[in-house]
């Protein structure tokens, strides 16, 4: 290809929006990291801008990872496996030996972005949803006990 149809092509770009929130603040920041990641990979420096957006990729999922961990996240398991799937498709895509072009980077700058907003805006959001729900458990004053109804109320509505 040269230069000129390279040119003309507009570079596949997407940019962070607060729209993208899912209310942790650590999250949410390293989230838009990686989105400033992606819009910076280039042919030019391909080696290096991939390298350092892996590096960034693994320092995030951990920290997600730790984060979901540490508070008890119910779906963490399944969570994990979706960044372990991620991890395997990117390895396979680079290494499948193909040299770098113009294109290629395209099309992982167009898989990462994707696979980003998909997987922040449904699996990310769930964790920060429930991450948010727990923190006003927590702050919420202690429920008052009920009492399970006795006697004639028991029989009443209670098991038959
Ligand atoms: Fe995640």
């Amino acid at each position: 290809m040269s230069a000129e149809t390279v040119e003309k092509k507009a570079p596949y770009v997407i940019e962070w929006r607060e729209g993208f929130k899912i209310g942790i603040a650590q999250v949410d920041q390293e989230h838009r990291h990686l989105f400033t990641l992606v819009r910076a990979l280039n042919l030019q420096s391909v080696q290096h801008t991939v390298e350092e957006l892996l590096d960034y990729v693994v320092t995030h999922f951990s920290n997600e990872q730790d984060l979901m961990e540490s508070s008890g996240y119910p779906a963490f398991d399944q969570h994990l496996k979706l960044h372990e799937e991620f991890g395997a498709h990117v390895a396979d895509f680079l290494g499948n030996g193909e040299d770098w072009s113009e294109e290629r980077v395209q099309e992982l700058r167009r898989f990462l972005n994707k696979w980003l907003i998909g997987h922040i805006m449904t699996h990310d959001l769930r964790f920060g949803k429930w991450h948010a729900g727990q923190k006003a458990l927590k702050a919420a004053p202690p429920a008052p006990r009920t009492v399970a109804p006795q006697g004639f109320f028991a029989r009443l509505f209670g098991k038959h």
